[in-house]
């Protein structure tokens, strides 16, 4: 076993991959492009789903890369010693090539070859989908790992919670069984036998086998082809290796940490963790290329829900400090770290510090706001009574105060929160987050990307719409983000004003008439040189590999992109603008129909 920088390992994996014959395709942004259907990349597979359906990708069949991905749904373990919200994962992926025997071959000498990363196999164990009703166990995978060496006592068999991907199986979209690898992180020597329940064993790596797709009525259908997609946590391997407790205590967290050490003045594990990773998580989704603006809607409320409990962790931590400076300096901290693998990060370095300040100083008042209330709240009550379960939810419903901000401000005013008190808060918080997540379930359905008809009508209608623009406002037209649904498009840009209702039916006209020239779309690969040449707009330019695909609309458009759209443009009916506004500064947004 070696100890290893987090740069180097990200570089090992894909050079290692890289000598078994995979591409190496770049990191896609955090906000997915043209995929409504999460909010946030939480996978290296999330961007290549249409390839793992069957489309062909420009690189080949088998792929690598580092992929940066974001997790709201761990939020409550962050804090731990092996969750964050925003982290690394490493992966490979054979689209229809390689399978099982290969995937599992590779991971482990990956993971135990002196030449790799020479762990000791003593400290490895692993799971297999063991099968359920509907489904048979995994008796292939588990046959192979035998085959490596690895002892039937490490070997936990599991079932669709644990073992499938997407996990529980529930998801429609392409998913399968999958095989974890774990390291033992005890100060003991490791147990021979692996019980998945001890916590000392951290799960590190996951090939999964995507060969089904399951239908909307429940059935595992056979995928046209057999992929491989693996997930090594970037984080947590550097951890192990390096034998420390946590993946707070890594190199890329390790000035960061340090820093706000100092300026707490405070040595609470959790809280510095909790602090530490909501500046992480935020700077990389305010610094992103695809960057995110703190709002109440989408992206925009996750940045802003992180910002704000970073800003009550910190105040708890040190109410004495200027909390600006500690997340706009703690941000910096984030991007010296990562400013060679991520140089996005640098460029928007100025607007990261910007919105984290102007978000201090507006929840500032919320948290004072809140403060204030619950002085009024508690002055009617006597000394030694309860708050309410009800008084806790409002202070979280309309201050944002997360339940222990409240149990500590209760405490210190020498009030009580029993456990009744705490009950009815966490009925009311489910009940209420019930109530958003099926508000939001048309957008976080899947969990995959949305391909359905009138979808990929929307993306081609989408390239019609960005050249139209061009054509009637100009060339400083730019791309700034795209959301597709099967009802609508919704399409942001760079143009400094409000467009004239004479400009928006003139776009209107433009795509409409190559609409109805009924123009064939077409999609050629090419390098990034030749795109560049043919003229092909491109967006995100650090993403693309060496390979692209250009989509071309008759002679009217030509742009870079992963598809899919229609073969030609008269299936799109009629393209009507139905709203333009302000997406920002500089940055206009048009929602758009087809009829
Ligand atoms: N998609 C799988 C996971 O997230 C493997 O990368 O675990």
């Amino acid at each position: 076993m070696k100890n290893i920088s987090s740069n180097d390992l990200r570089e090992l994996y894909q050079e290692f991959f890289e000598l078994k014959d995979h591409r190496r395709i770049p990191s896609a942004p955090l906000v997915p492009e043209n995929d409504p259907s999460v909010l946030f990349t939480t996978a290296g597979m999330h961007p290549l789903v249409p390839y793992l359906t069957g489309q062909e990708h420009p690189e080949g069949k088998r792929l690598t890369n580092a992929q940066k991905c974001l997790r709201t749904k761990d939020i409550d373990e962050v804090g731990d010693a092996t969750h964050a919200t925003v982290f690394e994962m490493l992966g490979n992926w054979s689209l229809g090539d390689y399978f099982k025997r290969e995937a599992i071959e590779m991971s482990w000498e990956f993971l135990t070859s002196p030449k790799w990363l020479g762990i000791d196999p003593r400290m490895l164990a692993v799971s297999v989908f063991g099968g359920d009703k509907d489904t048979p166990g995994d008796s292939e995978a588990e046959r192979i790992w035998l085959n490596l060496g690895v002892s039937p006592e490490r070997i936990a068999k599991l079932g669709k919670e644990d073992n499938w991907w997407p996990a529980g199986g529930k998801a429609d979209g392409p998913q399968g069984p999958d095989t974890e690898m774990f390291y033992w992180t005890g100060e003991e020597d490791p147990p021979e036998k692996f019980d998945p329940d001890d916590k000392q064993w951290v799960e590190i790596w996951n090939d999964v086998f995507m060969q089904f797709s399951r239908t909307k009525d429940g059935k595992y259908e056979d995928l046209p082809q057999k992929n491989v997609d693996t997930g090594m946590g970037l984080e947590r391997v550097v951890m192990v290796l390096n034998g420390h407790k946590s993946i707070y205590d890594i190199d890329t967290f390790e000035a960061l940490i340090k820093y706000l050490r100092d300026k707490t003045g405070k040595e609470d594990a959790r809280q510095l963790r909790i602090l530490a990773d909501h500046i992480k998580a935020v700077t990389f989704v305010l610094g992103d290329e695809v960057p995110v603006e703190p709002s109440n809607t989408d992206q925009g409320y996750v940045a802003r829900r992180l910002i704000r409990r970073g800003i009550l962790a910190a105040k708890r931590m040190n109410p004495n400090e200027d909390i600006a400076k500690i997340l706009g300096q703690g941000a910096q901290h984030v991007i010296n770290a990562y400013s060679r693998v991520y140089p996005w990060l640098t460029k928007r370095s100025g607007q990261v510090e910007k919105s984290l300040i102007n978000e201090v100083e507006k929840f500032s008042a919320a948290l004072d706001k809140g403060m204030r209330e619950f002085g009024r709240i508690t002055e009617k009550k006597e000394k030694g009574s309860g708050l309410s379960g009800q008084e806790a939810f409002y202070l979280y419903e309309s201050f944002g105060f997360p339940i222990d901000v409240t149990r500590e401000l209760v405490s210190e005013a020498g009030f009580v929160f029993d456990q009744s008190g705490e009950k009815e808060f966490e009925e009311k918080r489910i009940l209420h987050q019930n109530r958003s997540r099926t508000a939001a379930a048309g957008k976080f359905k899947g969990g995959l990307v949305d391909q359905s008809e009138a979808s990929v009508k929307y993306h081609t209608a989408t390239h019609l719409l960005h050249q139209a623009l061009r054509q009637v406002l100009g060339d400083h037209v730019a791309q700034r983000g795209s959301n597709i649904t099967a009802e609508r498009l919704r399409f942001d840009f760079s143009h400094p004003e409000k467009m004239t209702p004479e400009q928006i039916s003139q776009v209107e006209t433009v795509v409409n008439k190559i609409i109805s020239e009924d123009a064939p779309v077409i999609r050629k690969e090419m390098s990034v040189t030749e795109a560049k040449k043919s003229g092909a707009l491109g967006l995100f330019e650090s993403k693309y590999g060496e390979k692209v695909s250009v989509y071309s609309v008759g002679d009217f458009s030509k742009e870079i992109c992963g598809g899919p759209h229609v073969a030609s443009t008269a299936s799109l009916g009629l393209f009507r603008v139905k709203k333009e506004e302000s997406a920002g500064a500089g940055v206009r947004r048009i929602k758009a129909v087809l009829e």
